[in-house]
């Protein structure tokens, strides 16, 4: 065997029978596609391999073309992932395996800028403070602002979910499919971040399955069970018998729509539990069901009832409430978020009917070390909510090239 080194990821093992004989160190940059995994579809990204040896160019791109590459590396649901332009950008990114639209609910969220806010924070004050609105986003204060963002960043939101509908989410999709260069974006698998009840969720996933142009398209559904900002509705993830309530209705859903031959993956994102007791009532409500709806989790989503404040100690965002407490996400989220990725991992691993659930990471990460921290713990694929916001989608990139 005969190794290569490959500065993009991680060592790379390739047959000697695929190779001609070593002469001399030969460096070239080739294009690789990564194979289909989890999420990913072939996307492409230059890369620099070493090999020890001067074979024909032509030889070594075709070997480099065979070479199972995944690029589990995606968006989390968020703001910056609302608009067709948001999506577009994010489909096309190559450094990116898979999309997450923002939540959505089937009517649309009553979105408010004047009690719906988030904030960057490093240690415990705020750096910045940022309205959603696009005009406010452009203009030369928000830009300014901007550029006093230190790292590690962190963030604070009192956020619900977005104002577009499913219907309208399926259809800026379908746009983007249609129109899309399968090259670059592939058929990059979309992951419809959906909430409501559990009728409600029932009813995205039948709209969505119907909705597919074809089971090729991977079409995947996470349902939010876990957004702390929504006044009088505690995240159903942390109740055994709300959680149960979904993943039953969802069984049903699933039985209407059992002609399928691909049938749309769901998953739940969680929120960062603390304790114990919350991991088991996860793992007891996902045993209760049979066969198990689910095919991932994403852990974690934001970590609630946290505060920010300014240096006159009131409240650096609004909310709903006036109190200004939200979910707080991004580096002060990261060893919980990898806390909850290992120990789901682990307890998911104990159940053999369990085993097959997959797990999107997400929690901190920025960079490619903390990417890597994210997969050692057991994270399938990786996703970055804060970082895409502070940093803009050429985190990406930072991420795949520190892999
Ligand atoms: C401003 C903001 C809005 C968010 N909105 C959503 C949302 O609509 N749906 C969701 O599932 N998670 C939402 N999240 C949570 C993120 O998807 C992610 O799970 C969490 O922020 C942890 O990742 P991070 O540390 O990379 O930000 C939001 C996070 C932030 C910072």
């Amino acid at each position: 065997m005969q190794r290569s080194s490959l500065s993009y990821s991680s060592t790379l093992t390739l047959s000697s029978r695929s190779l001609p004989a070593p002469v001399s160190t030969n460096i070239k940059v080739i294009k690789l596609y990564y194979n289909r995994s989890f999420l990913s579809t072939p996307v492409y990204k230059n890369i620099s391999l070493t090999f020890p040896l001067t074979s024909c160019f032509a030889e070594l791109e075709a070997i480099a073309e065979m070479i199972p590459f995944n690029l589990p590396l995606l968006n989390s649901a968020n703001p910056w992932a609302t608009t067709q332009e948001d999506l577009q950008a994010l489909y096309d990114c190559p450094y990116t395996g898979a999309v997450t639209t923002r939540t959505c609910t089937l009517n649309g969220f009553q979105h408010d800028d004047s009690i719906h806010q988030h904030c960057y924070f490093a240690e415990n004050h705020a750096v910045t403070q940022h309205s959603n609105s696009k005009a406010i986003k452009d203009s030369p204060k928000a830009q300014d602002q901007s550029k006093t963002i230190v790292t590690p960043i962190s963030s604070l939101n009192t956020l619900g979910y977005s104002p577009l509908p499913l219907r309208d989410y399926i259809h800026i999709i379908t746009r983007i499919i249609a129109t899309g260069d399968n090259f670059h974006g592939g058929r990059k698998p979309i992951i419809f971040s959906v909430t409501g009840s559990a009728s409600e969720v029932s009813e995205c996933y039948r709209q969505l399955s119907s909705s597919r142009p074809s089971p090729k398209h991977g079409y995947l559904m996470e349902i939010n069970l876990s957004c702390p900002n929504i006044r009088g509705k505690p995240p159903p993830a942390y109740s055994k018998d709300q959680l149960s309530e979904y993943l039953r209705t969802l069984n049903e859903a699933m039985k209407s729509t059992e002609n399928q031959a691909e049938p749309l993956e769901i998953g739940i994102k969680t929120p960062p539990y603390t304790h114990q007791a919350q991991f088991t009532d996860l793992i007891s409500a996902l045993l209760s069901s049979t066969p198990c709806p689910i095919s991932f989790i994403t852990a974690t989503n934001t970590l609630g009832s946290c505060l920010i404040l300014s240096p006159d100690e009131t409240p650096t965002i609004n909310s709903a409430d006036g109190s200004g407490i939200g979910g707080m996400a991004g580096a002060a989220l990261h060893p919980l978020a990898l806390g909850n990725v290992r120990k789901i991992r682990q307890m998911l691993d104990v159940h053999e009917e369990l085993r097959h659930v997959k797990i999107i990471g997400v929690g901190g990460v920025s960079d490619g070390a903390g990417y890597r921290r994210m997969r050692s713990v057991g994270a399938d694929a990786v996703a970055v909510g804060t970082a895409l916001g502070s940093e803009g989608i050429g985190i990406f990139e930072k991420i795949a090239d520190g892999m």
